[in-house]
């Protein structure tokens, strides 16, 4: 592809960035060649509190799959993000906070952040929490997150962060199915200038016989009116008033569970993503120093929200366990407008920014002006995730926010990886707008056809990895066997990622997107199955076919193909019922875009939805419909084609 720009790598900001071309050359052969020395070098990085004397025991046969780093090294996370700083920057900031409001922001220090770690965790165990129970944060992007987190970490609970868009349904159902027994929430959140009732949630949520939960966290936030359940509920200000700000931590094995984070597959309920201690530190702190060059003094702003993978690593951990200053951002980019990031970044003088394509696209359709007279002159690194950018989106950020200065980071990785696998390194990658490039060090990515043989040189398939890295999920919180079934036994000896990639002449990857039931909207995944299962809940619907299409902003859309109930009639105030009804089944972000009312669906002859046919229609991609003969009954396809809704 000829007509593809190539940004350089900039000589001279290589020359003092932590990786280079011929670093990264280097560092990458080592790192494939010889792991067991790689990674015993680089766990250097963290404090040790017993030295390991393995480094990588792994295996990806599905008869055997077995994932374990550094399995007799001991060490604690909330002392590799706190204590041991202290010395050396405990007056530094740690976490800059900016509230919802532009009036409101907050700086705390390591001393600070430690103190309230050790307090809160005293807190915990004065509860009952202890090494290994499974605590549930249900909050909003508030310090106490963090806190809430670490203190976790330090006295060896498990962490599992429901995002706080979720449902009280979706909710209830993480909290069960991680065994929870403690919830940490807020009484309500602030987004926007709006309120989102987290503590109602919590106690809708609490209703359901299967949840079983001895105490609920309460921090303040807004003030609002909350029920209250005597004994079980514990405002958060209140044990910190009378905890000591003294604990010691919890010494953890490399491979205990760190947390807890649950995503969404292609079938069932969404699977809870077991992180474990050791390797994912590492890993994510690795990553976060290298990606964003992240050096002393730097304000690194990660934009993600905590209940989501992206916000643990790289607005928590990563920044954190490296001594950086991380800043958190309650609101959301259009309040109270669309100048918002620019003024934030101006504020803070923020030297890395990281945020999602969608963000990027819903500010690109503004026009160039929309970040105002704002000054971006602090910014040096920008970063992408979540979903694949562009070309012309990735061009006006470059533009936009980085005056044709700042390099950017498109960084590909899943829940699973537990940190960046490909990504351009800043100032040793040069850069094609649309591809996240190379893979980072001990990543080894691989095309496989649909059987499995490997693919040489240029060309297109499913991306898997060949070996394990050291941040990699170890199972499926409860169902290992799930956990080998999804990612290890489609393709035999590789961990599957459920993305199709395409890799150019220079060895460059492009990842196009996923190859099964999930789609990507806003950066959020989803499983279809999921939406369909909480439409068919709805008793005038008889069947439900979800699928994602092309949208401008979103990325992709969710266009679900209704079969209602015999006596039922599809209307636009039924559509509105059903799309409500999803918001209030999974989350807001679960809404679908379109809904249209098909009275047959696609089947084979037995009885199978034809999903490809319905995901072409939703496209509008008629002239590749492929061979519709076997289905039950062909003449459908001609209705849905004729009453397909109008994606603008
Ligand atoms: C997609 C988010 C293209 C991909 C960190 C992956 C991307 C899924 C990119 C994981 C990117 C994430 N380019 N696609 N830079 N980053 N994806 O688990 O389909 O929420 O499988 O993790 O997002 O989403 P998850």
């Amino acid at each position: 592809m000829s007509d593809i720009k190539v940004y350089p790598v900039d000589k001279e900001g290589a020359k003092s960035a932590w990786i280079n071309e011929e670093s990264y050359q280097q560092l990458y052969q080592q790192s494939v060649d010889s792991p067991d020395v790689f990674w015993a070098d680089q766990a250097k990085r963290l404090d040790w509190i017993t030295p390991f004397t393995k480094v990588k025991n792994t295996s990806f046969d599905p008869h055997n799959v077995s994932i374990r780093w550094f399995e007799d090294g001991e060490l604690n996370v909330s002392q590799n993000c706190l204590d041991r700083h202290l010395a050396t920057r405990g007056d530094q900031v740690a976490i800059i906070w900016e509230g919802d409001s532009p009036d409101e922001s907050l700086n705390i220090t390591y001393k600070e952040l430690h103190e309230q770690v050790c307090k809160f965790a005293n807190a915990l165990k004065a509860q009952g929490v202890k090494k290994g129970d499974v605590v549930t944060i249900y909050l909003p992007m508030i310090p106490e997150a963090a806190v809430a987190m670490l203190a976790c970490t330090r006295v060896g609970a498990v962490h599992s962060i429901v995002f706080g868009g979720f449902s009280p349904d979706a909710l209830a159902g993480r909290i069960e199915d991680a065994g929870s027994h403690f919830v940490i929430t807020s009484d309500e959140g602030l987004r926007g200038g709006k309120c989102v009732p987290l503590k109602k949630n919590v106690d809708l949520a609490l209703n359901n016989p299967n949840v079983k939960v001895e105490h609920v966290v309460v921090i303040k936030r807004t003030g609002g009116d909350v029920a209250w359940s005597e004994g079980r509920d514990l405002w958060y200000h209140e044990l910190m008033a009378t905890a000591s700000a003294d604990c010691p931590v919890e010494v953890m094995n490399a491979e205990d569970p760190m947390f807890i984070l649950y995503t969404s597959g292609s079938t069932g309920k969404p699977k809870g993503l077991k992180h474990t201690t050791g390797g994912y530190l590492l890993y994510a702190s690795m990553t976060h120093q290298y990606v964003f060059d992240y050096k002393d003094g730097d304000i690194y702003w990660c934009t993600a929200d905590v209940g989501w993978v992206t916000g643990h690593s790289y607005i928590v951990y990563g920044p954190l366990a490296n001594g950086a200053t991380t800043l958190m951002f309650e609101g959301v980019p259009s309040y109270p407008d669309s100048s918002r990031f620019g003024r934030v970044i101006e504020k803070h003088k923020v030297n890395q920014f990281y945020t999602a394509p969608t963000a990027i696209r819903a500010l690109m359709q503004q026009g160039e002006d929309v970040l105002g007279d704002s000054d971006l002159s602090s910014l040096r690194i920008l970063g992408s995730v979540g979903e694949p950018i562009n070309p012309e989106a990735w061009e006006w950020y470059h533009r936009i926010f980085g005056k044709g200065q700042c390099p950017i980071v498109d960084t590909w990785w899943q829940t699973e990886t537990g940190g960046i696998m490909i990504v351009p390194l800043p100032y040793a990658t040069a850069a094609k707008p649309g591809s996240a490039t190379r893979p980072f060090f001990g990543v080894q990515p691989r095309l496989v056809d649909n059987e499995g043989t490997e693919l040489a040189g240029a060309t297109e398939g499913n991306l898997v990895i060949a070996d394990s890295w050291p941040g990699q999920a170890r199972s499926i919180w409860g169902d290992h066997e799930r956990f080998v079934q999804t990612y290890f036994s489609t393709f035999k000896g590789y961990y599957f990622t459920g993305d199709g990639c395409r890799r150019d002449g220079d060895d460059y990857y492009w990842i196009t997107g996923r190859v099964d039931d999930v789609i990507n909207v806003s950066g959020h995944r989803m499983g279809t199955a999921e939406v369909e299962s909480a439409l068919v809940a709805h008793p005038k619907v008889a069947e439900a076919a979800v699928v994602g299409y092309p949208h401008p902003i979103k990325g992709q859309g969710i266009y679900v193909y209704l079969t209602l109930q015999a006596g039922e009639d599809g209307s636009e105030e039924l559509s509105k019922e059903l799309k409500a009804w999803v918001r209030n089944e999974i989350g807001p972000i679960a809404t679908p875009d379109l809904i249209q009312f098909a009275p047959g669906m696609p089947k084979t002859r037995s009885g199978k939805i034809m999903r490809r046919i319905l995901r072409k229609i939703a496209e509008d991609d008629f002239g590749a419909l492929g061979d519709t003969s076997t289905l039950a009954d062909p003449s459908v396809v001609e209705d849905l084609i004729s009453n397909r809704q109008n994606r603008l």
